[in-house]
């Protein structure tokens, strides 16, 4: 009998196509190219940031974290209820915060609230210390998603659909600033954590196979 993989569900993905050693080298190659950087999920409710990301940082052997689940520690209270008793001006200003907070805190794989990367401040400081990752669902995507679970304060008025769609041409154009776009499809989510790798890969200017038969760079991550 073989040995147990230390991560089941690696064969299935987009890096099946190389060796074991191979993907172990482009992981850790992508572990050493973050220094304390950290990998920063953005994009709107539903596109799976917290189920990539977590799946992600097991993957990348990086500690995950989940910046609701912070500022719900932090203010003793669930997003609902922030967004209840305190209205969204003081959600916003406790999210900008503790996001700069954990980004001091890399490197890890941090999953942010939908708004998070709206506000300048967060956004200059995740391209200070973070590579910026969107993952871009569509809108049946995203709906299908949300419709699964009731917390969240901004889909609870209103039809969820017209809000979604306002949302996402109010922040599709800045969320196009990160530094990597990843199509956040109806596939198993490791399929997408596959993409993630493939597209850090790109963006870090590492060697895509072997160093020997490694093709041209690419253009690198600031
Ligand atoms: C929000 C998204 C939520 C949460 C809050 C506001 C937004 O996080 O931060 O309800 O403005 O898009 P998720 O994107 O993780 O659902």
């Amino acid at each position: 009998m073989g040995e147990i993989p230390s991560h089941p569900a690696k064969m299935t993905l987009s890096l099946a196509g190389h060796n074991k050693d191979d993907r172990e080298r482009r992981l850790a190659q992508i572990r050493q190219s973050l220094g304390a950087r950290s990998i920063v999920l953005i994009g709107l409710m539903g596109a799976g940031k917290t189920a990539v990301g977590r799946r992600l940082a097991a993957w990348l052997d990086l500690p995950f974290t989940d910046a609701d689940s912070e500022i719900e520690e932090a203010a003793g209270q669930t997003v609902t209820e922030i967004f209840a008793e305190h209205g969204e001006t003081y959600f916003r200003d406790g999210e900008r915060k503790v996001i700069a907070r954990l980004l001091d805190g890399g490197p890890q794989v941090l999953a942010t609230g939908g708004g998070a990367y709206m506000n300048p401040k967060t956004r200059a400081a995740i391209k200070a210390r973070g590579i910026s990752i969107w993952l871009k669902a569509d809108l049946r995507v995203l709906l299908k998603r949300v419709a699964r679970r009731d917390h969240r304060p901004l889909l609870a008025v209103g039809d969820p659909e017209a809000v979604m769609k306002k949302l996402m041409a109010e922040r599709d154009p800045i969320y196009a600033e990160a530094d990597i776009t990843v199509e956040s499809r109806d596939v198993p989510h490791d399929v997408i954590v596959g993409a993630v790798v493939d597209a850090l890969v790109d963006a870090l200017g590492l060697p895509t196979r072997s160093a020997t038969t490694a093709g041209p760079r690419r253009k690198k991550v600031q």
